[in-house]
């Protein structure tokens, strides 16, 4: 099982990451962790989403979701995208869940990751967070990465102002609509640069309801006034019918409550989906107490 070999791994050598899971778990009640361990024993891998049991559980519920989605609309296929690569730990992730969310549900996934390919490009100006990143943070070795990637799984080098507007002008269509992005970027310069990703005219290059996950919101001294948090609320501003907004009630829907991941799920709102626009069967509402009174 080289899923849980590498889960091992990143517990013992990043003792920050292993804090933290440590944290999340523990404080959560003694029954569900029992329960927890029955379902890595025998679970599906959706019941493994469900209680978070899969390496990144963000991507892995992320893609579900997106499956379901794109089932329902009657496609059998969607894009995912990971903005920002570094060294291809979070892109071979993606592929290696992708190919477990097509055997679920017969949903083959598309995916893109975007990476300048020479580390980070150096920050424009103090809304980048330059006290935590700098240029040529995060180099990578694109050819070795290259050679490890599935077939279904493309790399797109170069910054993203240039690669978002053309992966939109030649590679993206409405066969397989975006339904999973992950923005870890770092910067919000290059953050605002990728969300052009949802500027296509074409609404039907998205699912409904696209899930996004934001990595670089978590430390103390993010806020909505720069990083990740400042191009959300731009691109918010600069967009009459597409908005971005954290998943709200997402923790009331997970098992596990204390996961961090939750709150770093947002979902970007289509206004101008087609979906909006195809009718639906008339909606009716129970009254339990009416039935009582005349039983039919
Ligand atoms: C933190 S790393 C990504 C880590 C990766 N997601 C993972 O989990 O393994 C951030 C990456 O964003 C890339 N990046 C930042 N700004 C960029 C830009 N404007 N265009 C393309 N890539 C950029 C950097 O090259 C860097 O590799």
């Amino acid at each position: 099982m080289p899923s849980k070999r590498f889960l091992l791994k990143k517990l013992m050598h990043q003792p920050s990451a292993r804090t933290r899971i440590l944290k999340e778990r523990l404080t959560e009640p003694l029954h569900l962790n029992a329960a927890a361990l029955v379902v890595a024993a025998f679970g599906s891998f959706r019941a493994k989403v469900a209680w978070d049991l899969m390496m990144r559980p963000h991507y892995a519920y992320g893609l579900l979701e997106a499956a379901d989605q794109a089932r329902e609309a009657g496609l059998d296929s969607f894009t995912a995208i990971e903005f920002g690569v570094a060294a291809g730990e979070g892109l071979l992730n993606l592929c290696k869940l992708a190919d477990e969310v097509r055997a679920e549900t017969g949903i083959k996934v598309r995916i893109a990751g975007f990476d300048a390919g020479q580390g980070m490009p150096p920050p424009v100006d103090w809304r980048d967070h330059p006290e935590t990143f700098s240029a040529g943070d995060f180099p990578m070795d694109v050819d070795g990465l290259k050679a490890r990637l599935p077939s279904n799984c493309r790399l797109i080098i170069g910054p993203v102002s240039e690669t978002v507007p053309e992966f939109l002008a030649n590679e993206l269509n409405a066969s397989a609509p975006i339904g999973f992005v992950a923005f870890d970027l770092d910067y919000y310069s290059s953050t605002k640069q990728a969300l052009a990703i949802f500027d296509d005219v074409d609404a039907a290059k998205y699912l409904f309801l696209p899930v996004l996950y934001f990595d670089d919101i978590v430390l103390p001294n993010y806020s909505s006034w720069a990083g990740e948090l400042l191009a959300i609320d731009e691109f918010n501003q600069e967009h009459a019918m597409r908005k971005i907004q954290q998943y709200r009630f997402l923790r009331s829907r997970r098992i596990f409550k204390n996961a961090r991941w939750i709150d770093q799920i947002f979902l970007l709102h289509l206004f101008d989906h087609p979906r909006l626009t195809v009718p639906h069967q008339r909606r009716h509402m129970q009254n339990v107490y009416l039935n009582q009174l005349n039983p039919s």
